[in-house]
């Protein structure tokens, strides 16, 4: 495996191997992998000739009151890890390689960035859209993975590509989970014993707002209901931040539940924002 910070030095080898026919796969990450990364790997790795991850901690996705400066890093740890899923291109630039100082283009898709995430965090998506497109440009990926863990983002990237006819292929990964439960995220190491412990209700909660679907309840503003009442009591340090249904393709909150919903929810626990969701098909 081999280890490039320098962006324009990815993009002329990517575009050798495109010349030579071989076919690239890319895994965009911020690094500190856990096995939901390593499970994007290893979706990846089949799907191409030649897989790229790339591990740069974005700083135009973070609000000025986010963790930006304190997102957990490990290299070396996350190398080793790349590398045993057979992954020939480990891209980490530098902030400074990625922006200019006078950087000044920026992707936006605000209708579908509008809700969920996107609310409490005004520029995250922009900025997700703005890096991501970036890679686009220098990994000229022919396949891209994402997790659904962070649905609202893939919805995203699925439209961005769509919208702007980059020739990608964009697949989907599934939630992958703590044996409690708990999705598994680079956030889960802040924390505490106590906060851990609670954390998996956020997924024991979205199951049951599954069942009180599947069993008819058609009124989202009743399960958000349910879920917040829930939520008081299972994880009383956490704050909530939104738990809503939305369409799972618009990204936009149901009112009456009548084909799939994705019941979405983000939950501050201690210094940890979490978020989870769930597909509902009714
Ligand atoms: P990061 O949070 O590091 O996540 C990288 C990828 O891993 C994303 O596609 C995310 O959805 C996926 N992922 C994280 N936890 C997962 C889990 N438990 N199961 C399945 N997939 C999981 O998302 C980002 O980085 C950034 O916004 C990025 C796309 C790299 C742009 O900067």
């Amino acid at each position: 495996m081999q280890v490039i910070t320098d962006p324009i030095e990815l993009q002329q080898q990517c575009m050798q191997w495109q010349r030579e026919g071989l076919k690239i796969g890319l895994v965009p990450t911020m690094g500190y992998f856990h096995d939901g990364h390593l499970a994007l790997m290893k979706k990846a790795r089949p799907l191409c000739d030649k897989l790229i991850v790339s591990l740069f901690v974005n700083p135009t996705q973070f609000g000025e009151n986010e963790d930006l400066d304190k997102y957990p890093h490990d290299f070396e740890g996350d190398k080793a890890k790349a590398e045993a899923q057979g992954t020939d291109i480990l891209f980490a630039p530098e902030k400074s390689a990625m922006y200019e100082a006078d950087h000044a283009t920026w992707i936006n898709i605000p209708s579908l960035g509008e809700h969920l995430c996107g609310a409490s965090r005004p520029v995250h998506f922009q900025g997700v859209c703005t890096v991501v497109t970036k890679l686009f440009m220098l990994a000229r990926p022919d396949v891209a993975v994402f997790g659904q863990k962070d649905w609202q983002q893939l919805a995203i990237i699925r439209r961005l590509v769509r919208d702007l006819n980059i020739p990608v292929e964009i697949v989907g990964q599934e939630i992958v989970r703590e044996s409690d439960g708990l999705a598994m995220s680079s956030r889960n190491a802040y924390l505490t014993e106590e906060e851990r412990a609670a954390a998996p209700a956020i997924r024991k909660g979205l199951l049951k707002a599954a069942d009180m679907i599947q069993s008819g309840e058609r009124t989202a503003q009743a399960v958000k209901d349910f879920l917040k009442k829930e939520y008081a009591s299972t994880i009383p340090m956490g704050t909530v931040d939104y738990i809503e249904l939305v369409d799972p393709n618009d990204i936009v909150p149901l009112k009456t539940i009548t084909g799939p919903a994705l019941a979405a929810v983000a939950i501050q626990v201690g210094k940890a924002r979490l978020i989870d969701n769930i597909l509902i098909e009714v």
